[in-house]
């Protein structure tokens, strides 16, 4: 899994405007997902806005949910193509119905694909999926006794998916920010200064390396 970190600040370093880091960071998307396909990896989930960015400027805001409907547009044919499977992680309420819609059909497109399961977190915070799985357990009237882990994570966001083996993050800093927070019990983190629209094939070798390398 991937928190795709650092585009303001790959923007700003050039005299840009914010955005255009989050649009050259939605470019790197598709190279990414083909280079992680190319090492066979079968899941690959990236947090591309988080519960907390809805305090970020309105026009940053808006401009994030633009790009997001724009990659939904141009980028779902060619990854139907390439057999990969399209998830959402978080909450589809409190984003736009027209958007929503979007994300639903091409979830749905997809959903019998065999190759990679590229999964994308957004409206996504970790406390508040914990949360959302207490809810729902609540209100199915389960008993206290009966829960246990494996029953809890069924009411996650993402019951289907296996906990991250290794969680990337770009942009130089070190910490989690709200981001699976239940599943990454047990991964093992990389942290990379590269900015994310910079975070290219040679980052990635350099990720997996280190991550061979390590006492699992
Ligand atoms: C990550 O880039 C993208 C989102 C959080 C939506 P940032 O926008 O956080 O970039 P920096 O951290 O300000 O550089
Ligand atoms: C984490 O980046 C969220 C995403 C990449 C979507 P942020 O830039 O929002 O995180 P903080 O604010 O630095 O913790
Ligand atoms: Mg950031």
């Amino acid at each position: 899994a991937i928190i795709m970190d650092g585009n303001g600040r790959w923007a700003q370093e050039r005299g840009l405007p914010r955005l255009e880091g989050h649009r050259q960071g939605t470019e790197n998307i598709r190279r990414v997902v083909s280079a992680f396909g190319k090492y066979g990896i079968k899941y690959l989930t990236l947090f591309a806005f988080s519960t907390e960015n809805w305090n970020r400027p309105r026009p940053e805001v808006n401009g994030l949910f633009r790009l997001l409907a724009q990659v939904i547009d141009r980028e779902t044919e060619d990854l139907h193509r390439r057999e990969v499977r399209l998830k959402h992680v978080g909450r589809l309420d409190g984003i736009s119905p027209r958007l929503a819609k979007r994300v639903k059909q091409a979830v749905e497109l997809t959903k019998d694909n065999t190759g990679m399961t590229l999964s994308v977190a957004f409206n996504y915070g970790g406390r508040a999926e914990v949360l959302d799985a207490v809810r729902s357990l609540l209100s199915r009237g389960i008993p206290p006794a009966d829960l246990d882990e494996d029953i809890f994570r069924r009411y996650l966001y993402t019951p289907d998916l296996p906990d991250p083996d290794l969680i990337i993050r770009t942009g130089g800093e070190v910490r989690v920010s709200n981001f699976l927070i239940w599943q990454a019990a047990y991964s093992e983190y990389y942290f990379t200064p590269t900015y994310w629209p910079d975070f290219g094939d040679e980052e990635i070798e350099k990720a997996l390396l280190a991550y061979s390398q390590r006492q699992r």
